[in-house]
């Protein structure tokens, strides 16, 4: 490689910090190798836990959160991502090429987006009304690709549906022993280097003060954030206009873009997408949104209260076993 081509010990860092993005499941269901100055990003299809996401929608949303992180890694490294999606239409595994071109400048707003993926989490715990949505809400607007993704922020009014509509989705899967099977895989006492471990999951008790929320097998561990009697997050909607892998792709750009952005105003956020599996519920989402488009992804926003922590950080795969650099 060139001296304008990124050296790969620094493509290895970007890479690795651009694996911290979210996954359902913590399944990260991606593949990357590395020739010459380009990056190619893989589905990795037999790593989507296909009981819960049936099409393998959630699992491309996924690499779409990778494909944004890579792109902020990138940046505060002081390299531009040029990313060519879907470049080979006889492929449709193969979701995005990214060629890097050296920067000119790397601001401390680019910087500190980096240092988000770092701090973010999935938090699972209840949460205080967020403090500073008034200046999120317009910011995300103004950042968020409406091309890829609309962002519909929920009433308060359209709270008890939403609960209504999370018991439902629950309730019809309890003897689906498929999808029961595939979550207890998926989450273990121990750490390992996927899959969510019971630490970052809400026990039977937390869970009671969150309504809105996928039912984890967990553990019985004292109750955290006993002085909120409630949830009392934000809840927006991210929706596509079409189902289609492009669209999924697109949402997790999305999604990443909503997450870094709210981590960077301080807030804690918790990513949901029980409710667009069944179509049952998803119907339900449609109908809150106002049938703006196809429901993919719900994110609770809110507020950690002072001096109390946040979720341990969720282990990743080596990166050996994710990324390859080809002669
Ligand atoms: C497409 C997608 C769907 C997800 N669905 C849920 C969900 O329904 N409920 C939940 O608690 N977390 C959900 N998550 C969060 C993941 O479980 C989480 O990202 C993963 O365990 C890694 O942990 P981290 O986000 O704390 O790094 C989802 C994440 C993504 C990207």
């Amino acid at each position: 490689m060139g001296a304008s081509s990124i050296d790969s010990a620094t493509l290895a860092r970007v890479v690795q910090l651009a694996c911290r993005a979210p996954s359902v499941h913590n399944s990260q269901p991606w593949r990357m190798s590395a020739q010459d100055s380009e990056l190619r990003m893989f589905l990795e299809p037999h790593r989507v836990p296909h009981a819960t996401d049936r099409s393998g929608r959630e699992a491309v949303i996924s690499c779409g959160a990778l494909l944004d992180h890579l792109r902020v890694a990138a940046t505060a490294a002081g390299w531009k991502a040029h990313i060519a999606r879907f470049p080979n239409p006889s492929e449709l595994d193969h979701l995005a090429t990214v060629e890097f071109r050296r920067a000119q400048f790397v601001s401390d707003a680019e910087r500190a987006r980096a240092d988000a993926i770092l701090q973010r989490r999935t938090d699972r715990l209840p949460f205080a009304a967020p403090a500073s949505w008034d200046f999120l809400e317009p910011v995300l607007r103004a950042t968020i690709d409406t091309e890829k993704a609309t962002l519909t922020v929920l009433p308060d009014s359209a709270r008890s549906q939403l609960a209504e509509a999370s018991r439902l989705t629950e309730a019809m899967r309890r003897y689906d022993s498929s999808y029961q099977a595939e979550l207890h895989w998926w989450t273990s006492a121990f750490e390992v280097s996927d899959g969510i471990p019971y630490s970052a999951l809400a026990s039977a008790s937390e869970r009671g003060r969150v309504e809105v929320a996928r039912a984890f097998p967990s553990d019985s561990h004292p109750d955290r954030r006993p002085q909120l009697d409630r949830d009392h997050s934000v809840i927006a909607v991210l929706c596509t206009d079409g189902d289609g892998r492009r669209e999924a792709l697109g949402c997790g750009e999305v999604l990443s873009d909503v997450l870094l952005e709210a981590t960077m105003a301080g807030l804690a956020t918790c990513t949901l997408t029980h409710l667009t599996e069944l179509d049952a519920s998803r119907a339900i989402i449609r109908a809150l949104v106002g049938d703006t488009g196809d429901p993919q992804v719900l994110i609770r926003i809110g507020q950690v209260p002072a001096f109390d922590a946040q979720p341990p950080a969720t282990p990743r795969r080596p990166l050996a076993d994710v990324f390859g650099v080809e002669p």
